[in-house]
């Protein structure tokens, strides 16, 4: 086992190691963490299809121990954390190890002082500011469950993970910025918790300096309880299966499921695959640019880079903001070398003039990065070309909210990267193409589900308070495998090509949405009898949401009547889900495509809203045929 692979040969050794012996390999990984007690077994638990994995079952460790307190000695004063703030013109931040360790104990501290207890879930509602980073990390400090929810969603969608968590306590801010606009994070906090009669405590963030409403007895500012609070706080002992943080993902039937990851696999995890795909080295600036609401953000903004004594970079702003050069002046300001972001954004920055780019050297870039959807080959080479300079490897890394860290993907300048591909698997990851009756695909140049063939230490744990939803989305599909809801192509070669969901989930700008939960959210809507949303391909998000509605009155009947219904929908999405949900378009039909037995046929309004309108299959057993005409002729 090598802790860092450097060659093609120790990729091949390592790769045979862990398959054929898990345990050692594992093991080996381990090690140099911090532990209280060492593990008792390396894997245990019932794979599939009980979904039960453990990983270092019987140790006891803390994550922040790990992620900071490990460090301190020999990188005490390397930077930890560099803040970008959303303006340029205001100045940015730049944290140490050592400071980093004092601000977690100081917000454990609060945390503690305001009741929170070991294994409580606190929600945490946080722009993309210091204070995110240090409260997620001072959560696990005292072992209590961390759950971000995305500071993009709606009160609908904060209440629904408050109430799901069974959380007692909410972090948030005055206020946010996004690029030019300022938005009160805090009322929307207000607005959720009108319906979660459970929460004792929201501790509010200074960040605008905007007057907020504090509700007495519920309410308090960190800043004044930070005045209290000691610069050290001691690590809470953790057992390696209770759960460290929990984060609600889609999932294709209609409520967001809360995926449940643990402390010791988790961290083994995040810190070999960090290191590994990346190729880190000790000098590295390393900048991911997913907000620490998503998975992305929490592995390789977060715990990753900390746990590999790294310094990550964190930016509160948007690519576009103050002009779509800033992501280039930001490498160019920190000298970033490791720059790891979506296609969705490649591909928003594509659409605009090259002088963006030109204007800054992007000499200190040596790895690129792309997750979150299949990036397509025009923004791969676009990316290699002119962000690279065409000297950058490019990683294109396949993971999943459930996976914890990287599964499929090159390891930087070592295993082969190829446009489109996101290759082979990492260390510890069987993958395997599966027919619809759960027979393996053998050989090369071939298509299936992809499955995942035993465990690996950052696999999902549960979905919290549902263990049974775990079970039968992921373990009992396909018994013996793990079931990631994609479909995937074999290459030649042997690299893995990800072509997309198979299921109900359509992925916009690197963002997962189950059909379901936008369905769930338009029904909401005063007008609507029904509604059916599909994905079509979308130039900038990868895909983007179609929604057929019907609304009560039948069709509309003028154009002013039509507009009034479509921002009405609109307004509902947003105030149940968020902006990230809006569809993209809209169609009022006077009925669906329905099957005798009452399914709606959504190959059928999928084709439509593709565009492939000319063979859209056999129609016959279509209750009445004659709505597929009328909505062919009224597509957006
Ligand atoms: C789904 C998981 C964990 C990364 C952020 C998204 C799609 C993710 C890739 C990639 C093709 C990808 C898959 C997957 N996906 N990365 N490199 N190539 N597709 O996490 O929200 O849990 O979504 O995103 O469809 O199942 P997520």
């Amino acid at each position: 086992m090598h802790s860092r692979i450097r060659t093609l040969e120790e990729y091949h050794a390592d790769y045979r190691q862990s398959v054929e012996d898990p345990d050692a390999f594992w093991a080996a990984c381990a090690a140099p963490f911090t532990w209280r007690k060492k593990w008792d077994t390396v894997r245990g638990g019932e794979f599939s299809p009980a979904g039960t994995s453990t990983w270092f079952d019987g140790a006891r460790l803390n994550i922040t121990e790990n992620c900071l307190d490990r460090h301190l000695a020999q990188r005490g004063n390397k930077l930890a954390l560099i803040f970008e703030p959303n303006d340029s013109k205001t100045r940015h931040l730049r944290l140490t190890y050592r400071e980093l360790h004092q601000q977690v104990c100081q917000f454990a501290n609060v945390l503690l002082n305001n009741g929170v207890e070991k294994g409580e879930r606190v929600i945490i509602y946080l722009p993309m500011i210091p204070q995110l980073a240090v409260a997620v990390l001072a959560c696990a400090r005292i072992g209590a469950v961390h759950s971000v929810v995305f500071a993009g969603f709606s009160a609908t969608a904060i209440a629904d993970r408050v109430n799901d968590a069974d959380a007692h306590f909410v972090l948030t801010a005055d206020g946010l910025n996004r690029g030019p606009k300022q938005i009160p994070v805090k009322s929307v906090v207000d607005e959720a918790l009108v319906t979660c009669p459970g929460v004792r405590r929201v501790i509010v963030v200074e960040h605008l300096g905007w007057p907020v409403t504090m509700q007495e007895g519920r309410d308090v500012w960190y800043h004044e309880e930070a005045k209290n609070a000691a610069l050290t706080c001691p690590a809470e002992e953790m057992a390696a299966e209770d759960p460290l943080f929990i984060l609600y993902t889609s999932g294709s039937t209609g409520k967001p499921k809360g995926v449940v990851h643990s402390q010791a696999g988790y961290m083994v995890w995040a810190d070999y695959t960090f290191r590994n795909v990346f190729q880190v080295e000790e000098n590295d600036v390393y900048w991911c640019t997913a907000d620490i609401g998503w998975v992305t953000g929490h592995t390789y903004g977060l715990y990753g880079p900390l746990l590999a004594g790294s310094t990550s970079l964190l930016f509160e702003g948007v690519p576009t903001y103050p002009d779509a050069g800033r992501f280039w002046e930001v490498i160019d300001k920190h000298h970033v070398t490791i720059f790891y972001t979506a296609p969705t954004a490649i591909r928003s920055l594509m659409a605009t003039s090259l002088d963006n780019v030109l204007s800054y050297s992007l000499h200190s870039l040596r790895i690129l990065g792309s997750v979150g959807e299949p990036i397509n080959e025009e923004a791969w080479h676009w990316y290699h070309q002119h962000i690279g300079k065409g000297r950058c490897p490019v990683v294109d890394t396949w993971w999943q909210t459930e996976t914890g860290g990287i599964m499929i993907s090159a390891l930087a300048g070592i295993t082969p990267s190829v446009p489109a591909r996101a290759g082979l698997p990492l260390p510890g990851v069987q993958p395997v193409l599966l027919n619809q009756d759960g027979t393996e695909i053998e050989g090369n140049d071939q298509e299936g589900y992809l499955a995942i063939k035993g465990s690996w230490p950052g696999i999902i744990r549960t979905t919290w308070g549902d263990h049974e939803r775990a079970q039968q989305t992921y373990f009992q599909p396909y018994p013996g495998y793990y079931f990631t809801g994609d479909g995937a192509r074999r290459d030649e070669q042997g690299l893995y090509r990800i072509i997309g969901r198979v299921d109900d989930v359509i992925n916009v700008s690197g963002h997962r949405f189950g059909t379901a939960e936008i369905e769930n959210a338009i029904n909401q809507n005063e007008y609507v009898v029904e509604s059916a949303v599909v994905g079509y391909p979308h130039d900038v998000k990868g895909q983007g949401i179609y929604a057929y509605v019907i609304c009560q009155h039948g069709l509309p009947k003028t154009a002013a009547e039509r507009s009034i219904y479509e921002a009405s929908i609109i307004e509902t999405v947003v105030a149940e889900i968020g902006k990230i949900a809006k569809p993209d378009k809209i169609q009022l039909v006077s009925g669906l495509p329905k099957t005798r037995s009452g399914k709606i046929m959504r190959r059928i309004l999928r084709k439509v809203a593709e565009g492939e309108t000319s063979n859209l299959g056999d129609v016959t057993t279509l209750l009445d045929p004659a709505v597929v005409e009328e909505i062919l002729a009224g597509k957006k």
